[in-house]
């Protein structure tokens, strides 16, 4: 609640205009237990030393003052100087009125005006997705949807792997061991046996390797041949990667991958020797990062290569004149972490700027192992996703037996990649996923399949009325809550543009995820303890306005994390 943080700070400086501070930092927070008030606030604690006070004095000083803001019953001191705050429930009930009529549900434009460009899912061509890919992807574009909510103008881009060091041994593998018809057939599975075939020579025959590289040479210097095969495999894989990604529901605005930007790198390095930071060291081009102690940054190799960090300092001053953004956000795994702090170290020596953030995640494990990008017997995404399908399918048959085999199927993918992505979003990105299909699939847990089923119920309630009271207006009938849980429902359901808005600046899907587990286990609760379609007349009404209200901000808030709503499941 912005608007709430700001009242308390004006109270306390009212409170204290001899203070030596403009209380910048006070706020506010929700509270999980109504004992505590809606909202509470702590900063007495803190500014004891500062005002020369007890914190509990502090409190009753601030709370003691005349006026309150109209959305505001009363402010009471608790403990050893908490200020608890308590809304006014008609005030409340006309704010969930509004908000549920706002086209962003009270979401404030935080975002306007600012442009981020945002840099996830970003895989090495020429391999089929593995599971290792989820989590860039998915955590990357909820993010992305989360800004683009909150009013910010977002350039997605997908920053290929498509110009790297696996292309030579890519090449070699392909012309001695390649299968023209399994290309035909199943292209990534094809360039990505040729691969390993070809990776594996490496390390036996050292002339092998001599060969990929001079292949990679000829290629980045602009060789016909090598250049139209690495078209084709580009191609190819591009095709793979729209059916995934048309699968995941992911898009991008821009797809610039590395190779985008290969006739910079030269420029960059001489830039970089230009500015005094690049020098030389053993036969190659570094820049000395020990003032942030960091390791040496290698920008063009001793044999004339270049480096993935050239590649991002290109992409960085491409991305700063073309889109003239405020943040560029990346999204990638843990083990990037150093690359990044590089990167983003010699921007700001090359004097960029723009905000430069990497959002890193752990790895997603089975219970049994790690998946690896290098080793053989990796999990396909593809694989995972058609699980998942098919265990929503076997609920579904289960529970919606009436609904013919089309629907089924219909339903069963969207709660099955539903589960799969939900199973991700909703752990804290910095931890280490152990996925399970119980936890991902659980009816009766914090995961995809039961919000939508949560969803699909309070459906069933508006139908219900419709089919009862064909006449009935819900929709204008004043909200009021009498009842302890409405109020309940009504407080969590305000909360949502500060969910989203924590949700996108902390970069943690996760705080969506936990709020609209809570709201729909409040809804539930609401649900199995007020009658609802046997109230009387008015009564009745309003709960099931509320009801919508419900199912409004579930629908928006599972949308934004690109899980499929179904009116009935
Ligand atoms: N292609 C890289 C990978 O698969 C991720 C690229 C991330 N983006 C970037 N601008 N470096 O690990």
């Amino acid at each position: 609640m912005g608007m709430l943080s700001g009242w308390m700070r004006g109270a306390f400086a009212r409170a204290f205009p001899e203070a030596e501070t403009d209380f910048a930092d006070i706020g506010v927070a929700e509270t999980s237990n109504p004992e505590f008030g809606d909202y509470q606030c702590n900063a007495a604690m803190g500014l004891a030393k500062l005002l020369r006070q007890a914190p509990r004095a502090i409190a009753e000083r601030v709370a003691a003052g005349p006026e309150l803001p109209d959305c505001l019953a009363r402010i009471e001191v608790a403990g050893p100087g908490f200020l608890n705050l308590y809304l006014d429930s008609a005030w409340l009930a006309r704010y969930v009125e509004r908000m549920a009529a706002d086209k962003t549900l009270g979401t404030p434009a935080v975002g306007a005006g600012q442009t981020v460009v945002m840099d996830y899912g970003s895989p090495n061509m020429t391999k089929p997705l593995h599971i290792g890919h989820l989590r860039s992807h998915n955590i990357g574009s909820v993010l992305d949807r989360l800004h683009r909510f909150l009013g910010y103008r977002v350039v997605a881009d997908n920053h290929l792997g498509d110009w790297g060091t696996q292309f030579g041994i890519t090449i070699m593998g392909y012309r001695h061991f390649g299968d023209e018809a399994a290309m035909q057939t199943a292209p990534l599975e094809e360039l990505e046996r040729v691969y390993v075939l070809s990776y594996e020579k490496t390390k036996a025959d050292p002339t092998w390797m001599e060969q990929c590289r001079a292949e990679l040479v000829k290629l980045q210097s602009g060789d016909a041949e090598n250049l139209e095969m690495w078209e084709m495999f580009m191609r190819l894989s591009m095709e793979e990667l729209d059916r995934m990604y048309a699968r995941l529901g992911v898009k991008y605005d821009v797809v610039h991958g590395e190779s985008y930007y290969r006739d910079k790198l030269a420029g960059t390095v001489a830039n970089l020797q230009a500015k005094g930071l690049a020098v030389e060291s053993e036969g190659a081009q570094v820049v000395f990062l020990e003032e942030e102690k960091l390791p040496v940054c290698i920008v063009r190799k001793s044999d004339g290569g270049f480096n993935y960090a050239t590649s991002d300092l290109a992409t960085v001053a491409a991305r700063v004149e073309e889109f003239n953004p405020d943040r560029i956000i990346y999204i990638t795994d843990e083990r990037q972490q150093l690359h990044f702090k590089q990167v983003f170290a010699v921007c700001r020596r090359l004097g960029f700027e723009v905000g430069l953030d990497h959002i890193w995640f752990g790895l997603m494990r089975l219970p049994e192992a790690t998946f690896s990008t290098r080793e053989g017997n990796v999990i396909k995404l593809d694989a995972l996703l058609d699980e998942a399908e098919s265990r929503a399918l076997a609920i579904i048959q289960a529970s919606s037996s009436d609904m013919d085999d089309a629907q089924q199927r219909e339903v069963a993918a969207a709660v099955g990649v539903g589960a799969v992505k939900y199973a991700d979003l909703s752990q804290n990105p910095q931890s280490l996923v152990t996925f399970t299909w119980d936890k991902a699939m659980a009816l009766d847990g914090n995961s995809g399949p039961y919000l939508q089923y949560a969803y699909a119920r309070i459906a069933s309630v508006r139908d219900k009325y419709a089919e009862r009271y064909p006449e009935g207006t819900p929709e204008t009938e004043p909200l009021c809550f009498d009842e302890a849980i409405e109020r309940a429902l009504a407080l969590r359901l305000i909360r949502f543009g500060d969910v989203l808005t924590r949700a996108a600046h902390q970069y943690k899907p996760n705080v969506l995820t936990d709020y609209l587990y809570d709201l729909a286990q409040t809804y539930s609760s609401f649900y199995q303890n007020v009658p609802f379609l046997k109230a009387p007349e008015g009564v009745r009404e309003r709960r099931v306005r509320l009801c919508g209200v419900v199912a409004t901000v579930l629908k928006q808030g599972l949308d934004l994390l690109g899980l499929q709503t179904l009116e009935r499941i």
